[in-house]
C-alpha cells in the first residue's frame, strides 16, 4: 500500500539541511509493505529505535525491531537472510555501507539509512562503490555527526518527514511527532554530545521543538549526575568531573559539608534527602557553598562555574525517577544495552513502567558496579604512555562492551593525561580483541581523527575500526595489540603534528 507523501516544508522540520534527504527516506519507507528495523545496541541506538519504530507504527508501517552490537559482514549478511524487501538502519549503517550497497545491488533488501557514523567511502565488498540512494546523515550535509546530531537525532528528523504519511494512512491521526524529541535528546546526551554541560547545533534546534512540546525542560542546575535518585552525599562524593577537595571521592566530607550548611536535609529516620526532594532555596544554598568551598580550596573559578550546567529534564516522567534526567535515562539504557537487554531498555523507551523499568533499575545496580570497579581496577593497574597516545589492556577485567564508557570516566583522573588520547583494549573472543578510544574537544580541534586512527591502525593489522573523531573503535585479531598500538601512535602523532 504505497502512501505518497507531500513534502514537508524545510522551513518547519528541525534540521533543514536534512530535509530533502529525510522527506526521501520517509517516501521510501511509506511505500514499503514491511519495514525490519536495525538499530546499533546501545543508549543511543535504543532512543533512535524507539523514535523510529514510534513513527512507523504512527504511520501504519508495520516492521519488526532487531539490535546488533556492531554491524559488520556477518551481521548485513544475517540481516538480508530475514527476507525483508526494505531495512532501515538506525544509529549505524553508513560505517557499514561496502557491505550495505553489495547486497543492495545484490538484490538482497534496499536499505534506508538513519545514522551520524562516518561514513564508508572507495570500494564496496562486490567492487561496485559505497553509494546509495536514501541515507540520511548530518555528515554529508557538512554538520558534526559527534556533536550536532546523533543517531536518535537522525531518527527524530525522519520521524518528523514521517509524519505526512500518518495524516494520510490514518485520517484523524494527530501526526506530530514532537513529543519524540525527548528520546532524541536522550540519544543525544547518552553519545555525550553535550559537550561542555550543553547540547548545540542541530541538537539544539529538537531541544527546542521538545520544549515546544511540552516534553522537555532545559535549565541551569547543578551539574552533576544523579540528581533524581542519589541521596546528597552519594551525589557529591560521586560528582569528580569538576573535582571539589574533601567532597569529591570523600564520603565523610561530602556529609559533613552538608551538615554545615545549616538546612534540613535528613529525614526523621536520618535518611538523606535527594537534590530533586530539596527546595529550590535549598538547592541554591548547596550549589553556593559548593562553588564556593572549591573556589576557597583552590579550584580556578572558570572551572568552578562548571559546577553549574545545562540539564535536560523530560517533564512527562515522574519526579524522583531516572526517566525524568536526560542522562540518568540514558545511562538506565545503557545498562540494559551493554549487556544484551536491548528488549528491555526499548521496551522502557516505549512506555513499559512496570516489568520492564524493573528490569532496567536491577541491570542498572549491576551497570554501575562494574563502572565503579573497572574504573579502579585501571586506576589500580595504571596507564602505559607511548609518545602521542596512552593506553591500558583490560583483557578479562572489564566488558568489551564498557570498555570505552570506562575509558572515558578515566579520562583526567589522577595518572591519565587530558591532553593524550586514550586506547584501550578488552577481551572479545578467543580470536578477537575489542579496541576503544576516546580523545577530547580541544585535542580534536588539533586536528585528532579517531575515527581514521581506529580504521587504519585497525586495518593494518587485519582488523576494522571507525567511529567519531572523538571517540571511536575498533576490532582486531587477539595478540595484534603491539602492532596497533604502534599505527595508532604513528597516526596519531601525524594528526597533530
Ligand atoms: O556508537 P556510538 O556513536 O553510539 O558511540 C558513541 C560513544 O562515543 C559513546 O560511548 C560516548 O560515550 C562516546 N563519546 C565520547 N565523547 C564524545 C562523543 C562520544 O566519549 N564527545
Ligand atoms: O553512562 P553515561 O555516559 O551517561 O555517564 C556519564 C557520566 O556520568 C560518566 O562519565 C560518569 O562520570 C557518570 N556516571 C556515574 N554513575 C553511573 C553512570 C555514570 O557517576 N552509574
Ligand atoms: O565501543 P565504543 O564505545 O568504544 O565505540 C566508540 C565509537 O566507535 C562508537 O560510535 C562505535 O559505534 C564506533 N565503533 C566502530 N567500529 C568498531 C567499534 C566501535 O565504528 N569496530
Ligand atoms: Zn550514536
Amino acid at each position: 500500500m504505497a502512501a505518497t507523501v507531500s513534502p514537508p516544508d524545510p522551513d518547519e522540520l528541525p534540521v533543514p539541511e536534512l530535509a530533502e534527504d529525510a522527506t526521501r527516506c520517509a517516501e521510501r519507507l511509506a511505500a514499503a509493505d514491511r519495514v525490519l528495523l536495525a538499530s546499533h545496541i546501545d543508549a543511543d541506538g535504543l532512543t533512535s529505535a524507539a523514535v523510529a519504530s514510534t513513527a512507523l507504527e504512527r504511520s501504519g508501517i508495520p516492521h519488526e525491531v532487531v539490535f546488533e552490537k556492531q554491524l559488520d559482514a556477518a551481521s548485513v549478511a544475517g540481516i538480508a537472510d530475514r527476507a525483508y524487501d526494505t531495512v532501515l538502519f538506525t544509529d549505524f549503517g553508513s560505517g557499514q555501507l561496502d557491505h550495505i550497497a553489495a547486497h543492495e545491488r545484490a538484490g538482497h533488501f534496499e536499505p534506508v539509512i538513519a545514522d551520524h557514523h562516518q561514513p564508508a567511502s572507495g570500494e564496496a565488498a562486490d567492487g561496485g562503490d559505497c553509494e546509495t540512494a536514501y541515507h540520511l546523515n548530518p555528515l554529508l550535509r557538512g554538520l558534526n555527526g559527534a556533536s550536532e546530531l546523533s543517531g536518535a537525532g537522525a531518527a527524530y528528523v525522519l520521524a518528523r518527514a514521517l509524519e505526512p504519511v500518518g495524516a494520510e494512512r490514518e485520517a484523524g491521526h494527530a501526526a506530530d511527532n514532537r513529543d519524540l524529541a525527548a528520546l532524541a535528546v536522550v540519544g543525544a546526551v547518552g553519545d555525550m554530545q553535550a559537550s561542555g554541560g550543553e547540547l548545540h547545533g542541530a541538537n539544539a534546534g529538537i531541544v527546542a521543538e521538545g520544549v515546544a512540546a511540552g516534553v522537555l525542560a532545559e535549565g541551569q542546575d547543578l551539574a552533576v549526575y544523579g540528581k533524581q535518585t542519589r541521596p546528597l552525599p552519594k551525589l557529591l562524593e560521586y560528582a569528580t568531573d569538576t573535582f571539589v577537595p574533601g567532597i569529591s571521592n570523600d564520603e565523610a566530607g561530602a556529609v559533613e559539608f552538608l551538615r554545615s550548611l545549616d538546612l534540613d536535609l535528613q529525614d526523621d529516620d536520618g535518611d538523606w534527602r535527594t537534590w530533586v526532594d530539596c527546595s529550590r532555596e535549598e538547592q541554591t544554598a548547596i550549589t553556593s557553598g559548593l562553588v564556593e568551598r572549591a573556589i576557597r580550596s583552590g579550584v580556578p573559578a572558570r572551572k568552578a562555574e562548571t559546577l553549574v550546567g545545562t540539564t535536560y529534564t523530560l517533564t512527562e516522567e515522574p519526579v524522583g525517577t531516572e526517566l525524568r534526567d536526560a542522562s540518568e535515562f540514558s545511562t538506565l539504557l545503557n545498562a540494559t544495552a551493554r549487556y544484551e537487554r536491548g528488549d528491555v531498555g526499548l521496551a522502557v523507551c516505549l512506555g513499559d513502567r512496570d516489568e520492564g523499568l524493573a528490569r532496567a533499575r536491577t541491570l542498572l545496580r549491576d551497570h554501575r558496579r562494574n563502572l565503579s570497579e573497572g574504573l579502579d581496577w585501571v586506576k589500580r593497574t595504571g596507564i602505559t604512555r607511548e609518545e602521542h597516545i596512552q593506553w591500558f589492556d583490560a583483557g578479562d577485567e572489564i566488558r568489551e562492551t564498557i570498555v570505552g564508557i570506562i575509558a572515558g570516566m578515566a579520562v583526567g583522573t589522577s595518572g591519565v593525561d587530558r591532553s593524550t588520547p586514550i586506547i584501550a583494549f578488552a577481551h572479545k573472543s578467543e580470536a578477537e580483541t575489542k579496541v576503544s578510544s576516546r580523545g577530547t574537544p580541544a585535542l580534536v580541534g588539533r586536528g585528532l581523527d579517531l575515527s581514521v586512527v581506529m580504521g587504519e591502525a585497525a586495518a593494518a593489522v587485519g582488523g576494522g575500526g571507525g567511529g567519531h573523531d572523538v571517540a571511536a573503535g575498533a576490532t582486531i585479531p587477539a595478540g595484534e595489540e603491539a602492532a596497533f598500538i604502534e599505527t595508532a601512535d604513528r597516526i596519531v602523532g601525524d594528526q597533530l603534528g
